[in-house]
């Protein structure tokens, strides 16, 4: 949730960090700081507040030094305020630490050492740390990091420097993602390679419970328990630099929308065989002879990942003759899980890193399932815990509601369904079809986005309504809860999520003409009913938005407005049925002047449950 970035070098730390920052500032943005070691002494910044404020804070002041620790909050313990903004030092200002996760023991850790006379200044957990680590230095700063987090309970991604130990910084992990970066004669770290992007593209990730001291020249990793060495290989990943800049977009929301027609492509790249009608899954390969096999799959994950695994469901039972689940993983962590044998269960998530997701795949391990993983994010923890998996490749996605992923999450859904499905009972000729659909997609996409300036005139029509319904059936279903689940994010506007079928047993009840509803009703075998629900919401004088395939006449007669799309197979419309859906929320959000990348309250990666 917050963010981590560190730099060793010959360099000056401050403005690399301030950089590195502002790309983190998605991951939680209520308070941020910087600690920069001049060789001397230590420079300690920290603000209530944007990037943007530490960054004038900052102006005023002659920061130098080669090596510091950087941070931007999301707060869990403690009110967003400077004095618990990280870095967190202890009573001397020797040690300086930044963290994320939770210190789950910190209130018993914190009374220890009150009655050895520490006092503390702050409401944070993370406090704890600096003075745990500065009761243990002795002049060894690993050590005292190793006992420190020896007397920790909870989760961690921490950095850590002090004034005595130039030269070094620290890192550990357990929980919480900590990547190195590796430049020319200087070292980068941080929670998320975003972060770093624009000086290396050569990473190392930590592992759970591995420490790594990192100088200049030179990086150790080791177990935080034993101390032993471990020899990890550097990772390239492929994202530029440019991708995750704005490039003229006012938002990268709206340019992650844009980045739809590429991101869809990407998903599909050198894993579509016309020929044999099947696609290619190299990352699938290992777990092939068990997956031919399952007969039980369940689909977890959070959010917009969640969204993408109920059209999954529907896109599994259409194309495979597999039994498929999907579950919040929140909440499938918690069940009693008793599973049949060869059960696979997949885990949907852009960051890799989601603290629940995490979880309810751990705990599906644990009950015997085989594990597989649709990951955006290379090398995050999900992609690494799991058996198998498959990387959507949808590059960087900065803006904290999720877009690009969403629509790249369905293509590899559909492609791992179809996969299947070719082993089960689809016919050639219906794998074919697909194929030739999912590979017309990108085309389709960007006519759809010819019509941003009709789907900004409709925004305009209703963001003053401050409730909206959504609905959809079948395919459509998740696309409405997805909807909704944008608008209110981006725009704060209540929405609700329905099953059209349901409007009648609640929802209609709060159709009034100050109410809109969004009716996701394309072509397919759930028209006709949908045209139903849309009428009974028209004779309560209900505004209706409906998202229509091109041509369709019907809901033209019917409709208030109406957003047309391409005509596809039914299981691949939501790829483009959520696309106005994205640019609504988008357009509502601008009028009403919110922060559209980084909405109150929420963060891009959840690593905190
Ligand atoms: C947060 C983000 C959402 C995202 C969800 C799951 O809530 O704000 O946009 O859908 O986490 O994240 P994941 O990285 O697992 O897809």
């Amino acid at each position: 949730m917050c963010g981590i970035v560190c730099y060793i070098g010959s360099k000056e730390a401050t403005p690399i960090l301030i950089e590195g920052l502002k790309r983190l500032e998605y991951r939680g943005y209520d308070s941020a700081g910087i600690a920069v070691h001049d060789g001397k002494n230590v420079h300690l910044v920290k603000t209530k507040g944007r990037i943007s404020d530490l960054e004038i804070k900052i102006s005023n002041l002659q920061i130098r030094g080669n090596m510091g620790i950087g941070h931007t909050r999301w707060a869990t313990h403690g009110e967003p305020t400077d004095i618990n903004a990280h870095p967190h030092t202890d009573e001397d200002g020797n040690v300086f630490v930044v963290h994320n996760g939770i210190i789950e023991n910190y209130s018993i850790l914190k009374r220890r050492l009150e009655k050895e006379g520490i006092r503390f200044r702050t409401d944070t957990d993370t406090e704890v740390l600096a003075h745990l680590i500065s009761y243990y230095f002795d002049g060894d700063l690993i050590e005292a990091v190793r006992r420190a987090l020896a007397d920790v309970e909870g989760t961690f991604g921490i950095a850590v420097i002090h004034r005595e130990s130039p030269g070094r910084i620290i890192l550990a992990r357990r929980g919480s993602p900590i990547v190195i970066g590796i430049g020319n004669g200087e070292h980068f770290a941080a929670s998320d390679v975003n972060a770093m992007i624009r000086y290396t593209a050569n990473v190392v990730p930590l592992e759970d419970n591995e420490l790594a001291v990192v100088t200049r020249d030179d990086f150790n990793i080791m177990t935080i328990q034993a101390a032993k060495i471990v020899n990890r290989s550097i990772t390239t990943v492929d994202w530029k630099a440019e991708e995750a800049e704005l490039n003229g977009f006012p938002h990268y929301m709206l340019k992650e929308i844009y980045e739809q027609p590429e991101a869809v492509n990407n998903a599909m790249r050198g894993r579509i065989d016309p020929a044999e009608a099947v696609p290619k899954l190299g990352g699938i390969e290992p777990v092939w002879d068990d997956l031919k096999r399952c007969k039980n799959f369940i689909i977890v994950g959070c959010g917009t990942s969640y969204h993408a695994g109920y059209v999954g469901r529907y896109i599994f039972e259409r194309l495979t003759d597999l039994d498929v689940d999907v579950e919040l993983a929140s909440e499938f962590r918690y069940r009693k899980l008793n599973f049949p044998s060869n059960t696979f269960v997949l885990a949907l998530s852009q960051s890799g890193e989601t603290a629940d997701t995490l979880a309810a795949i751990r705990e599906a391990r644990r009950k015997g399932a085989k594990l597989l993983g649709i990951v955006n994010v290379v090398g995050s923890s999900i992609a690494r815990e799991t058996d198998a998996g498959v990387y959507n490749h949808a590059g960087p996605e900065i803006g904290v509601a999720s877009t690009k992923n969403f629509t790249s999450q369905l293509v590899v859904l559909t492609l791992l369904a179809l996969l299947i499905g070719r082993h089960h009972n689809l016919s050639y000729t219906e794998g074919a079809e697909a194929i030739r659909e999912l590979k017309a997609l990108p085309g389709k996409i960007k006519e759809m986005l010819f019509q941003a300036n009709h789907i900004q005139a409709i925004a305009e029509k209703y963001y003053r309504c401050n409730n909206w319904l959504f609905i959809g059936r079948k395919f459509n279903y998740p696309i409405a809860l997805e909807g909704a689940l944008k608008l209110k994010e981006v725009s704060y506007i209540h929405a609700e999520g329905y099953a059209a079928g349901e409007m009648k047993h609640g929802p209609i009840a709060l159709i009034n003409p100050e109410m809109p509803t969004v009716a996701i009703v394309p072509q397919d075998d759930m028209h006709e009913k949908m045209i139903n629900n849309i009428q009974e919401i028209k004779s309560r004088k209900g505004p209706v938005i409906a998202i229509s395939t091109l041509g369709d006449r019907e809901v033209k007669k019917i409709a208030d407005d109406v957003i047309e799309i391409p005509r596809t197979l039914d299981y691949l419309y939501p790829i483009l049925t959520v696309i106005p859906c994205q640019l609504l929320a988008y357009y509502c959000a601008v009028l009403l002047g919110r922060d559209v990348d980084k909405p109150r309250n929420l963060a891009k990666s959840v690593t905190v449950e």
